[in-house]
C-alpha cells in the first residue's frame, strides 16, 4: 500500500488547480463559513495547493495549512505570495502528515477538505490524525471534513474497472487541452480500501501527447465507522450532512460531512 501518490508526482500539483477549480464554490463557501464562525485560528489539513485555504484568508481568518507534498505546498506558496500582503500574513504553510504533527499551537477549528482523510487506509493512521487533532484544538474546538458516501456498486461492479470520463476535456491558459478518466484498479474488501486510477491525458499546443496516471488508495468509509472512531478519539458529532448545502444525510447522498466538537 503505498501513499497518496501526491508527494511523488509533480503533474499532480501542476494540473490540480484546473481541474478541481470547477468545484468551488461548492465545497469552499462550507468551510469558509466554519472558519468565519470559529473565533479563532483553523488550521486545515491537507490543504494542498490552498483551493480552501487562500478563500479562507480572503475571508479574513488566520490559517495554518498542513500538507505532506512539496509540489503542493509549492504551488500554495506561489499563490499565497500573490496576495496582498495583510491577507498573505493570516496563512502558514507547514510541511508534515497529518497523523504526526505538532505545530506548537492550538486552533479553534480543523478542517480536511476534499477527503484527505480517505488517505489514510489503516485504523491506526486514523485514530493517530484525530488523536493529534484533538491535541491542537482549543476546549470545545472543532473539526469539520467531508469524505465520500460510500457507494456500495462500485465497491463490486468490475464496470468500473474499466475508465470512464470524469469530465469533459478542458483547455488550460497555455493551451494544453486535458482530459481525465478514472478507474478502479483493484477492490480491497477486506482492508476496506480500493486502488484508484486518475489518468490525465494531456495534449500540448506542439502536439505532443502524454498519459498520466496518479494511483492511489482511497479508504472507504461508513457513516457509524466515522462516528464510532470520532467518538472514540474524544470527539462528539454535532451536525452530519449529505451534501455542502447543508442537506440531511440521505441514501443517495453524495457526500459524508461530519462538524464534530472536541469534548475531553
Ligand atoms: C484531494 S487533495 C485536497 C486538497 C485541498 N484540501 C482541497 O480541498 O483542494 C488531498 C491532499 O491531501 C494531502 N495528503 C495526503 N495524505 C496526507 C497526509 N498523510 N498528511 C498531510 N497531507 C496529506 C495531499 O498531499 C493532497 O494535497
Amino acid at each position: 500500500m503505498s501513499g497518496s501518490g501526491y508527494e511523488d508526482l509533480e503533474f499532480i500539483s501542476d494540473l490540480y488547480d484546473a481541474i478541481y477549480d470547477s468545484r468551488t464554490p461548492r465545497d469552499v463557501r462550507f468551510f469558509v463559513d466554519y472558519a468565519k464562525q470559529a473565533g479563532g485560528k483553523t488550521i486545515e489539513l491537507g490543504c494542498g495547493t490552498g483551493r480552501v485555504l487562500i478563500p479562507t484568508a480572503l475571508a479574513g481568518c488566520e490559517i495554518t495549512g498542513l500538507d505532506l507534498s512539496a509540489y503542493m505546498l509549492k504551488k500554495c506558496r506561489e499563490k499565497s505570495a500573490k496576495l496582498p500582503p495583510e491577507i498573505a500574513e493570516k496563512i502558514n504553510l507547514v510541511q508534515g502528515d497529518m497523523t504526526n504533527f505538532n505545530t506548537g499551537e492550538k486552533y479553534a477549528l480543523a478542517t480536511i477538505p476534499f477527503r484527505p482523510f480517505q488517505h489514510l487506509i489503516t485504523v491506526e493512521q486514523q485514530k493517530a490524525c484525530l488523536n493529534c487533532i484533538h491535541a491542537h484544538l482549543l476546549a470545545k474546538g472543532k473539526l469539520v471534513f467531508d469524505v465520500h458516501h460510500t457507494n456500495l456498486p462500485r465497491l463490486i461492479d468490475p464496470q468500473f474497472m474499466m475508465e470512464m470520463d470524469v469530465e469533459p476535456p478542458m483547455t488550460l491558459p497555455d493551451g494544453r487541452v486535458v482530459k481525465r478518466t478514472s478507474r478502479t484498479a483493484a477492490f480491497h474488501h477486506d482492508e476496506q480500501y480500493n486502488e484508484i486510477e486518475l489518468i490525465y491525458y494531456v495534449q500540448h499546443p506542439d502536439g505532443k501527447k502524454e498519459r498520466l496516471v496518479h494511483a492511489l488508495p482511497m479508504r472507504y468509509f461508513y457513516r457509524y465507522e466515522v462516528e464510532h472512531l470520532l467518538s472514540l478519539c474524544g470527539f462528539k458529532v454535532m451536525e452530519f450532512y449529505g451534501d455542502f448545502d447543508k442537506s440531511a444525510f440521505r441514501e443517495d447522498s453524495p457526500e459524508m460531512i461530519f462538524v464534530a466538537e472536541k469534548t475531553g
